[in-house]
């Protein structure tokens, strides 16, 4: 018996770096797996990835700031498997700016990418939940504690973990959990470009022992872990919580 046997999930953003990873644990668990992303040939190599492997998956085109397309993710993953258990809402961008530098056009594409999407995914996935269901959002440590250099993606990510509380109260009657993951530093593509566009050599920024105690960025799989806990029924009784799942950065 696998974890997420029986399940079906959508994984936003699962053509790279976090989602991609968990799309794929999720399937390994038995998941049938919509994967949705603005990037269409990642998707599909993420549902290849999986295929490969002997599971399930649909990829879908979507920008999740969009209502029609956040609503054909959902219509896709009913249509295809016959209902929808598990939503991972894990796509996101970050502009590495402060307020002085960013324009009011990047400051509400990052709102609509981080939160707005949430919204839009939990509209039209929770009615869709009829079994009852688990819902994943993705914070960060800096929605948590704030960070330098990254304004709008500091709010952004913060309004996700006190959204995940909200949608946690409203829909506990219903069967349906919601919480937050909140990586540090993840060595994904977005990570990587970070780094670059701080002008940092990779080894030196990945290692940084002053952010983080355990000397190395986290990586895919292990903030995949810790989604496929909240998601399953291992966490039965836990709902409005914010996991943080970053080598003890935070501490
Ligand atoms: P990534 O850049 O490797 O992957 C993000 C995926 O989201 C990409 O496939 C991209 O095409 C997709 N995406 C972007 N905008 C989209 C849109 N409008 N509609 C649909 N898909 C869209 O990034 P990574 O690192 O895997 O990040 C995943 C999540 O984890 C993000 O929410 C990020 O903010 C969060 N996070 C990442 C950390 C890190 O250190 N990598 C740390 C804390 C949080």
């Amino acid at each position: 018996m696998n974890t997420l046997d029986g399940k079906v999930a959508i994984v936003t953003g699962g053509a790279s770096g976090i989602g991609r990873a968990t799309a794929l644990l999720f399937a390994r668990e038995g998941a049938r797996v919509v994967v949705a992303d603005l990037d269409e040939a990642g998707a599909a190599a993420t549902v290849a990835a999986i295929e490969a492997g002997g599971g399930r998956a649909t990829p879908v085109r979507a920008d999740v700031s969009d209502t029609a397309d956040c609503r054909r993710v959902v219509a896709t993953a009913v249509e295809t498997y016959g209902g929808l258990h598990v939503l991972f809402n894990n796509a996101g961008i970050i502009r590495r700016t402060t307020a002085l530098d960013l324009d009011v056009e990047e400051w509400d594409r990052v709102m609509a990418v981080n939160v707005r999407s949430v919204f839009l995914m939990c509209k039209h996935a929770i009615p869709a939940m009829t079994e009852g269901g688990s819902i994943v959002n993705t914070g960060s440590g800096w929605g948590l504690k704030g960070g330098g250099n990254a304004i709008s993606y500091c709010a952004s990510k913060a309004a996700v973990v006190n959204m995940t509380r909200a949608l946690a109260i409203d829909h506990a009657a219903a069967g349906i959990r919601v919480n937050s993951v909140n990586p540090g530093d993840t060595d994904t593509p977005m990570l990587r470009d970070e780094a670059r566009q701080l002008g940092e050599d990779w080894a030196a920024f990945a290692s940084d022992a002053a952010d983080r105690p355990m000397g190395r960025a986290g990586t895919p799989d292990e903030i995949a872990q810790a989604v496929l806990f909240l998601a399953s029924d291992a966490a039965s009784y836990i709902t409005g919580s914010a996991l943080v799942v970053d080598g003890g950065g935070l501490a």
